[in-house]
């Protein structure tokens, strides 16, 4: 037997393999005709064309076929999308954030994590957040997607039905690194998943093991999360905006409102660059960079901080 990533997936397929038999029925139907009638009525043989006089018959075929075809593919489309706009009761809600150009995903308990891991089993609700501009919160597994749209609150809901790991895209062209912006879904057993959830992160099979979780900075973590990484490497190599590594004590070139100076990467620039990065912004980097005001607690900003004076 399948196994099917969601309670919904077969639904789904189902529809998709029956209108696209249709479609291609209709295709070879279509096209045999056409050839047929190319060669049986082509000018050789009928060169003097005859009149065709209507058949109701064949009229009342040709609406009537196609009618009920039609309102089936309908119907079947009906039931499958009410299933997929009507939540369980029961379902555990998740806030998605997303933003140029990484997912965050926070549970009731204050947990944030840039991968959604879920328990196999339980509806799961959904509800997409975004910080910027319209992004697409994608999982073609389980063929769920649907618009993130800023200022308005969409959602969609799942229920897994297999263990395992699954690909997140993001499906709205949102900007230079919009083809990074994915993540996954992890679903896990369910004591797995109330391990992690109890304890945050208490390595589930697969994931680093504790010391390796422990090893990892918790100014790192922060920065993971956030989603500074879509725009930040940590190991030299450039992308939109400067490396981390070493970064802190750096001299560089800011351009102000009063002109271009010369500026030391320390703890008041990283600040600034953090609350207000409009202000002031390294000479040869595009202006791109979003305010994480009240998006970081100045505890998170000094982890952040601490991690960055140790990257050399
Ligand atoms: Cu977000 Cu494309």
């Amino acid at each position: 037997m399948i196994s099917h990533a969601t309670i919904l997936t077969a639904d789904v397929d189902k529809v998709f393999v029956i209108i696209f038999s249709i479609t291609i029925t209709l295709l070879l139907l279509v096209t045999s005709f056409v050839l047929y009638f190319v060669i049986r009525y082509n000018r050789k043989r009928h060169p003097n064309p005859v009149q065709v006089r209507e058949t109701p018959v064949v009229e009342a075929l040709f609406l009537g076929v196609p009618t009920i075809i039609v309102l089936w593919i309908f119907y079947l489309g009906m039931i499958t999308y009410r299933q997929e706009r009507t939540v369980p009761a029961d379902a555990m809600v998740v806030n998605v954030f997303a933003r140029q150009w990484s997912w965050m995903f926070q549970y009731d308990n204050g947990i944030q994590s840039d991968t959604l891991k879920l328990p196999v089993g339980r509806p799961a609700k959904m509800l997409l957040n975004s910080l910027d501009v319209i992004h697409g919160f994608f999982v073609p597994a389980f063929r769920i997607k649907e618009d993130v749209v800023p200022g308005k609150q969409n959602y969609v809901w799942f229920q897994p039905m297999t263990v395992g790991t699954y690909d997140i895209f993001c499906t709205q062209y949102c900007g230079l690194r919009h083809s990074y912006m994915y993540s996954t879904v992890e679903v896990l057993s369910v004591e797995e998943f109330n391990s992690w959830y109890a304890g945050r992160g208490a390595a589930p099979a697969g994931a680093p093991k504790a010391e390796a979780v422990a090893a990892i900075h918790p100014g790192l973590q922060v920065i993971r999360v956030k989603g500074c990484l879509a725009c930040h490497s940590t190991d030299g190599s450039p992308l939109i905006g400067p490396t981390y590594k070493g970064l802190f004590g750096k001299k560089g070139i800011v351009i102000t409102p009063e002109g271009e100076r010369e500026a030391v990467v320390d703890e008041a620039f990283i600040w600034t660059k953090v609350i207000d990065p409009g202000r002031e912004r390294v000479k040869g980097f595009p202006p791109i960079m979003p305010s994480f005001k009240g998006q970081l607690s100045d505890d998170e900003i000094e982890e952040i901080i601490e991690y960055l004076k140790g990257l050399k």
